[in-house]
């Protein structure tokens, strides 16, 4: 059969509130124009992030009623690292409460005033942590990745000359830990292949560096192994996982992600010594080393979360979910970086809007305006984000994107259909969009609280 269907039923649902575009006229004003101002209610397809949005299955909320809550050594942890084990074969497993937590204990530990951590490309939190350490956050993608209409079956490898020149330049010893983000968020969800991995792990063993992944949308990328690696496809997704983690000597995570759970992350590692460092760690600001901040629940919601998003029917049509979309706004003539990622979608909105500047934010207008159209919360990943320099001063960011992230398991087929319309209406109508302002800003992380209006035709 040539239809991918949904791989689930509706067990419980969760009604979306319609509105008219006269209300959402009024929200968005209200909202001063930011779509992180909007409450959710407003929204009618929340696109703004795939970070802890999933719907979880019938076997997570069960696995919730046998969550064992005690504070040391509960069961639902040792489920949790029995899987954990399985899956990844790291040695040691600290829970965390998300990413960012895990980021903030590896970094403390071996960041710091003169180091260099190289990536493919660093996710916003883990480059704050890095450079919170006072240690630098060096990009080293592949040209290909940067490009938005080049194509490439592993948009997100590292470049491997780039990773050898920063060594020998800053020395292999400014370096604690070498880190791949799989799949590369910041550059459209786009994976990593096994051989650039392994091509990795070489240069590391050569001049003897501990290698990291970021592993929030492991399984994502395993999918894409299989699908475009060739020799792969013929292995199980868990194999490819199992083959990925196997490469490195340890990672972080995210569980609102690949963890396909609502709350939740882990750092896992082979070295001992830091182990033992950065469970100290995690006791003093997290919680106890069997729960580290989560409650016992959301543990075992993990575990099962975790045992399921390397189903390969689950897999299938989460990725085909996302080219859906990507392939028909493409055939409609919007312009997106291609192919499409793992998670989300990202319209080229300064292709798309060639009467707005850049300082004036097309990628803002856009969100703004999918908003208004069709009730899409999507989130500029542009100029209003990123063009801010430290100096006060502005400048355009590498590109003005829309970021429409697709939530796991959460939306059919039907409420991908719309999405298409809604963006293919808000494409026909690009001409009469206007650019925008800031009226108020603070100093960092403006597109967060910042408020907009439209500049003056
Ligand atoms: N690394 C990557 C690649 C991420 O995409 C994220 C989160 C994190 C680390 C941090 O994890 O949120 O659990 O602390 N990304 C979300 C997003 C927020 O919308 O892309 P966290």
């Amino acid at each position: 059969m040539k239809t991918i269907i949904e791989p689930f039923r509706i067990k419980v649902v969760e009604p979306l509130r319609m509105t008219t575009r006269e209300e959402r006229e009024r929200i968005l004003r209200d909202a001063d124009f930011n779509p992180f101002r909007i409450r959710s209610r407003d929204v009618i397809i929340d696109l703004l992030t795939d970070s802890g949005t999933g719907a979880m299955s019938s076997a997570q909320w069960a696995g919730i009623m046998q969550g064992d809550e005690s504070y040391a050594g509960a069961s639902s942890f040792y489920r949790f690292e029995e899987v954990m084990k399985d899956l990844t074969g790291f040695e040691h497993v600290l829970p965390t409460h998300q990413g960012r937590a895990s980021e903030r204990i590896l970094f403390e530990l071996v960041g710091g005033e003169g180091k260099v951590v190289p990536n493919n490309n660093h996710f916003d939190t883990t480059r704050a942590n890095i450079e919170h350490s006072g240690a630098e956050a060096v990009d080293l993608v592949i040209d290909e990745g940067k490009q938005p209409t080049v194509h490439h079956p592993f948009k997100g490898n590292m470049d491997i000359d780039k990773l050898t020149s920063l060594i020998e330049r800053v020395g292999a010893d400014k370096i604690p830990l070498v880190m791949v983000t799989i799949t590369d968020n910041s550059d459209g969800g786009q994976p990593v292949s096994l051989e650039n991995l392994r091509a990795v792990r070489e240069v590391c063993d050569e001049h003897g560096l501990p290698m990291f992944l970021d592993a929030c949308r492991f399984a994502e990328n395993a999918y894409f192994i299989k699908l475009r690696e060739s020799d792969h496809a013929e292995k199980s997704v868990a194999a490819i996982a199992a083959e990925m983690f196997s490469l490195a000597d340890g990672a972080t995570f995210s569980a609102k992600k690949d963890g396909l759970a609502n709350i939740g992350g882990w750092l896992a590692m082979n070295n001992e010594d830091w182990a033992v460092e950065c469970r100290n760690r995690l006791i003093l600001t997290e919680g106890f080393s069997t729960y580290g901040g989560l409650s016992g629940r959301d543990l075992a919601a993990i575990a099962i979360g975790l045992e399921e998003v390397v189903e390969e029917d689950y897999l299938r049509y989460r990725i085909a979910s996302t080219e859906y979309v990507a392939r028909h706004i493409s055939e409609a003539g919007v312009p997106i970086m291609k192919p499409a990622g793992g998670h989300a979608v990202y319209i080229d909105a300064r292709q798309m809007l060639p009467h707005i500047p850049p300082l004036q934010y097309p990628g803002q207008a856009l969100a703004v305006e999918l908003y208004k159209e069709g009730g899409i919360r999507g989130c500029e990943i542009g100029t209003a984000m990123f063009g801010l320099r430290p100096d006060g001063k502005e400048e355009p960011a590498h590109m003005d994107l829309v970021r429409l992230a697709i939530p796991r398991r959460m939306y059919t087929q039907a409420h991908m259909d719309f999405v298409v319309e809604v963006i293919t209406e808000v494409h026909h109508n690009r001409e009469k969009l206007r650019g925008m302002k800031f009226i108020r800003q603070p100093p960092a992380l403006r597109h967060f609280t910042g408020r907009f209006d439209y500049v003056d035709p």
